[in-house]
């Protein structure tokens, strides 16, 4: 992160996700009318207007910006899984939604009564927070809390949470989306004794994250990612083998429900082509906080 600026790759995935208009409609799983705001009224009414238009048009419109399309049906599958994920919790009586590195993510008002009493609890760096607010506006369904997960105390985020109203005694669906790759080992292993510290029984935390490969040894389209975001200030740091992450889970007190790369997700949601057009070497794991007392 630049100190003092909102988050570039928050602005990157919110715009993703404000493009779904200009997708074909087979592609398109997601609308969020939110994420344009994020750039700005004259990118909103632009995007309105394409998507008014003729198919052929709006496939011309893509022309220009080709390299978005993989990032836009990619934030497609992840915004619609990670919906899903939030509407079972709530289906199931779940009241407290806690989103970490929330960024621009529009969930609390975008899933409006979909998400019945529930409150969301949004926790960022507070660049992000305040440039989100001034796009956004509030809603009495959002308690915010400024928190940096490198320099913060992890430990103190139960404390922080309850002080907004947030109850540890009772089930916590906690997102993470788009924000594991970018912090270092001990920040994302002191966020899940925190998450598991201010998790009820049948919590549950879900979050992306890159394959180990993707920051080891990344190919060259993966080099090219990495170098960019290295260069707004967010270079991705971590990333996992599956079988390695559910151990380190286990270690922290959570089990693994589900963790399903983005190609099973994709081909399960879209049609192809688009369905292959989607980023690999990314996987959304779902976990459960465990019943018994974390065993290190
Ligand atoms: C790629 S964005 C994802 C935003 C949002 N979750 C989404 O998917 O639209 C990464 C988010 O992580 C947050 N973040 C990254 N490092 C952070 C840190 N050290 N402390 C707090 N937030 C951080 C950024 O502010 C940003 O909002």
């Amino acid at each position: 992160m630049k100190a003092g600026r909102p988050s570039f790759t928050a602005a990157f995935v919110a715009t993703c996700r404000g493009l779904a208009p200009m997708l074909p409609s087979s592609a398109r799983l997601v609308t969020d009318p939110f994420g344009m705001r994020v750039l700005g009224p004259a990118a909103e009414a632009t995007v309105a207007a394409v998507s008014r238009s003729p198919a052929p048009v709006r496939a011309l419109a893509w022309a220009p910006m080709l390299p978005m399309l993989p990032w836009a049906l990619y934030m497609q599958v992840r915004t619609k899984v990670l919906d899903d994920v939030v509407r079972s919790f709530v289906a199931a009586g779940g009241q407290q939604v806690v989103i970490l590195g929330a960024g621009f993510d529009a969930r609390a008002w975008r899933l409006g009564e979909e998400l019945g009493d529930a409150i969301v609890y949004e926790v960022d760096h507070p660049a992000t927070a305040r440039a989100k607010r001034d796009r956004f506006g509030e809603t009495s369904r959002v308690r915010a809390l400024d928190f940096d997960f490198e320099a913060d105390e992890l430990s103190s985020l139960p404390a922080r949470l309850e002080a907004l109203g947030h109850r540890a005694d009772q089930p916590t669906l906690t997102l993470w989306e788009g924000v594991t790759m970018y912090l270092t080992q001990r920040a994302f292993e002191a966020t899940l004794d925190a998450v598991r510290a201010y998790s009820g029984r049948g919590s549950k935390l879900a979050f992306n994250y890159v394959d180990r490969g993707i920051v080891e040894r990344p190919s060259p389209a993966a080099r090219a990612v990495s170098a960019i975001v290295r260069a707004v200030g967010e270079p991705f740091k971590l990333g996992f083998s599956p079988r390695a992450l559910a151990s380190l889970l286990e270690q922290h007190g959570f089990i693994v429900d589900e963790d399903r790369g983005f190609d099973e997700h994709a081909s399960r949601l879209l049609p192809s082509p688009w369905s292959r057009v989607v980023r690999r070497g990314r996987r959304i794991a779902v976990v459960e906080r465990s019943a018994t007392a974390v065993r290190r």
